[in-house]
């Protein structure tokens, strides 16, 4: 009687762990713990049995069905948790809703803008230079025919470097200097960078400043030369309608100086609020090299000419995009970088 029972036990405990297997949903698991574990479940049906044995068999039994009580319901509790999870993480994975885009960076514009002129220019035959931005008087200044006592000098004050006799350079012109004592002509370059003066920030002023240099330096160089390559420049950066005027200037690096201006990219040179009636916006200077400079490099000044131009980027970039502040580039506020 005893054996048959206990064999009964290991046929019901197979029976359990075959079906609680194929458990797939709540409706099942719960029609698995009735049939086992129910009132009139396989189980409870063995604890009749216990009272038809006699007493000294009844402990082992008993413990038997019990073991196998606790087992059930392990097992239908570990099912049940399994159930759940898979409940969760169905929830959480819904692939019909719209997903999380990830935030991707993207350019600063005043380096976007700096790309595009690097792109025309290139275009055009011209090779990238770099120079350091803490710079030594001589480069920055003195080469550039600016000597100490020169008046110039007061418009570009900077940030002076005390313990090393360096300054912060004012503007990208030192790396005229740096390429010409490093070759010999022809000279094909543009000259990208930081800039620095010490000026009190406002909506147009900012004691840090990009500029991108140019320097063309061969032989029969003329001013036409300038002017058609500043023109295409900007007519690609501007569109082909867009026309520059050269007013006369002084800059001690260049004879003839002059400032130039491209025609107002909002009314086109009619006049407007941007332009402030006038049709044109001021970009930056350039002229032809002082043969002064070629001497601090010892260029032939007989046999070469060249001319010299800056642009400011900031100033650029603020009338592509109609930004009317500069210190909008530098406060790092995530809702003006996204537009561009
Ligand atoms: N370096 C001058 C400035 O910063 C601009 C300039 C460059 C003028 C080259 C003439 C030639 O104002």
């Amino acid at each position: 009687m005893l054996e048959r029972l206990i064999e009964k036990l290991d046929a019901l405990s197979q029976d359990f762990e075959q079906k609680a297997a194929s458990v797939k949903t709540e409706q099942e698991l719960q029609a698995l713990r009735v049939e086992f574990l129910g009132k009139k479940g396989h189980l409870t049906q063995f604890f009749r049995h216990l009272a038809e044995l006699p007493p000294e068999q009844k402990p082992l039994l008993g413990q038997k069905v019990n073991q196998l009580k606790n087992q059930f319901q392990k097992r239908i509790q570990e099912i049940s948790d399994s159930l759940q999870n898979k409940a969760v993480s169905a929830a959480e994975i819904d692939v019909t809703l719209p997903g999380n885009r990830p935030f991707a960076g993207r350019l600063h514009p005043l380096m976007q803008v700096l790309d595009e002129i690097k792109e025309i220019f290139k275009g055009m035959g011209f090779t990238v230079e770099m120079g350091p931005e803490a710079e030594t008087d001589y480069y920055n200044f003195e080469a550039l025919n600016i000597p100490k006592d020169h008046p110039s000098r007061d418009l570009q004050d900077t940030f002076y470097l005390a313990h090393n006799q360096m300054l912060l350079r004012t503007h990208t012109s030192p790396v005229q200097i740096r390429t010409m004592e490093s070759r010999k002509p022809p000279i094909r370059i543009i000259a990208p960078g930081r800039c620095f003066r010490n000026d009190t920030p406002d909506a147009t002023h900012s004691p840090m400043f990009h500029q991108v240099e140019g320097l063309v330096v061969d032989e029969g160089v003329s001013f036409a030369d300038l002017k058609g390559v500043l023109l295409s420049f900007m007519q690609k950066l501007f569109g082909k309608n867009t026309k520059i005027r050269f007013r006369p200037s002084f800059f001690p690096f260049t004879e003839p100086s002059a400032e130039y201006d491209v025609s107002c990219i909002m009314c086109g040179g009619k006049g407007c609020r941007v332009c402030k009636d006038t049709g044109w916006l001021e970009i930056s200077g350039a002229g032809m090299v002082d043969p002064a400079v070629f001497g601090f490099v010892e260029y032939d000044a007989e046999k070469y000419t060249g001319y010299a131009f800056g642009m400011g980027v900031e100033r650029i970039a603020m009338l592509k995009y109609q930004i009317g502040d500069i210190r909008m580039f530098y406060e790092n506020n995530v809702r003006f970088l996204t537009q561009f």
